[in-house]
């Protein structure tokens, strides 16, 4: 029986709709063949949004997403819109927040690995991230970046004053760490919790509930470490670390980090997942590139466009729930890069379209 799904793809802005054109024609070559069918919509986001309709992702676009079974995002954001600034949370100034929060896209997977073909290229000495594996889980929806009261005030005529709230309840850091364990238990089952229980009140809950979930995986290696050790110990051994667990705060620097193993910020993929899927099942997402919109190469064609590829892979894995798809794509990008084809940020000529080319005749 062939199974139908819904997928909303958003360019959005500079090289955004370039890498998303890429790996679009990967989705259709790669789902070509199989018993599954992807009807695909495209829309706007981000600057793009803003300039035909005054509003960075309308609410259609959201009632879109809310309803397809996966969201393809490029990138958002550039030097154009740098200036407009709304009032409000996140959430309503930043179409991209908008989505993340208004599907509770909690999970945010960020995972990094090392290239056997691009090692020449990592600042690490030889051999040292060799066969390194990360995946970040970085908690998406709750935190520092979406806590109130926040604001600039000047209280009693004084300095002005900044401040932001970092708070999580037990409910929102206990579905975040089982989804992290369940994770762990897929790959090499190992769980580092990355916090600040040392100096904030946030952090004390933040292990004390990760380490109480964690009584219910014995199966898997659980490790607290406050994140500044985390940091050191990801640039000194990459490969000390399987999965890492993080508020949205941290995990956002630490993904950041540990893309350094994997030769270019180009290279990263990510997904944002409502939830964790059961056992064969399906959950929605937001798929996307770690990069930006990068506007110094915007229009040029000349984007890499594996992160976004390795997203849709993702996608294939846990919207659609074709694990076998998600590898034979992960397999054809190995063999592209295997061949030699390089975009300039891998330190080659290679446009976008032809890396693309390169991973569609490895899938073929
Ligand atoms: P960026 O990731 O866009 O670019 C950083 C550097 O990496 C640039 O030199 C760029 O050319 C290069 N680069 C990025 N992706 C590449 C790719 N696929 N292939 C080859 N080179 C690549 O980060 P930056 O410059 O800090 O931000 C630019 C804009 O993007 C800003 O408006 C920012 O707000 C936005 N942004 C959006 C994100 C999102 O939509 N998720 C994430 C990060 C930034
Ligand atoms: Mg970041």
């Amino acid at each position: 029986m062939t199974n139908s799904f819904k997928l909303l793809a958003l360019g959005g802005d500079g090289i955004g709709p370039e890498v998303v054109g890429c790996a679009l024609k990967v989705v259709e070559s790669a789902a070509s063949g199989e018993d599954i069918a992807i009807d695909v919509a495209e829309d706007l986001l981000g600057g793009a949004a803003w300039d035909v309709h005054g509003t960075f992702c309308t609410d259609q676009t959201f009632e879109t997403a809310r309803s397809a079974d996966a969201v393809l995002v490029g990138a958002v954001g550039g030097p154009q819109w740098d200036n407009i600034v709304l009032p409000g949370p996140p959430e309503e100034k930043d179409g991209l927040m908008r989505l993340r929060m208004g599907l509770d896209a909690y999970v945010g997977m960020r995972p990094a690995r090392s290239f056997a073909s691009l090692e020449s290229l990592l600042p690490y000495r030889d051999g040292l991230a060799t066969g390194a594996d990360v995946l970040v889980l970085r908690e998406m929806t709750g935190g520092a970046f979406f806590g109130t009261p926040r604001g600039i005030d000047r209280p009693q005529g004084g300095p002005r004053v900044g401040y932001d709230n970092s708070i999580y309840d037990e409910n929102q850091i206990a579905r975040f760490a089982h989804a992290g364990f369940r994770l762990a238990r897929t790959r090499r089952g190992q769980l580092v919790c990355a916090d600040k229980a040392n100096v904030m009140e946030t952090y004390v809950l933040w292990r004390e509930v990760v380490s109480e979930v964690a009584l219910e995986y014995p199966d898997v290696a659980f490790e607290c470490l406050y994140a500044d050790n985390v940091s050191y110990q990801l640039a000194r051994d990459p490969k000390r670390f399987d999965v890492i667990l993080s508020d949205n705060l941290f995990g956002d620097m630490l993904s950041d980090q540990a893309g350094a193993i994997a030769g270019s910020l180009g290279m990263l993929p990510s997904a944002c997942l409502s939830g964790l899927a059961g056992d064969g099942g399906r959950t929605s997402g937001i798929y996307e590139p770690v990069h930006g919109s990068a506007p110094d190469i915007a229009g040029g064609g000349i984007a890499n466009p594996i992160g976004t590829i390795l997203s849709a892979a993702m996608m294939f894995e846990h919207s659609f729930a074709r694990p076998d798809i998600a590898r034979r794509i992960e397999t054809a990008v190995n063999t592209a890069l295997e061949g030699g084809c390089r975009t300039a940020d891998l330190g080659g000529t290679a446009t976008s379209a032809e890396m693309t080319e390169a991973v569609l005749q490895a899938l073929r």
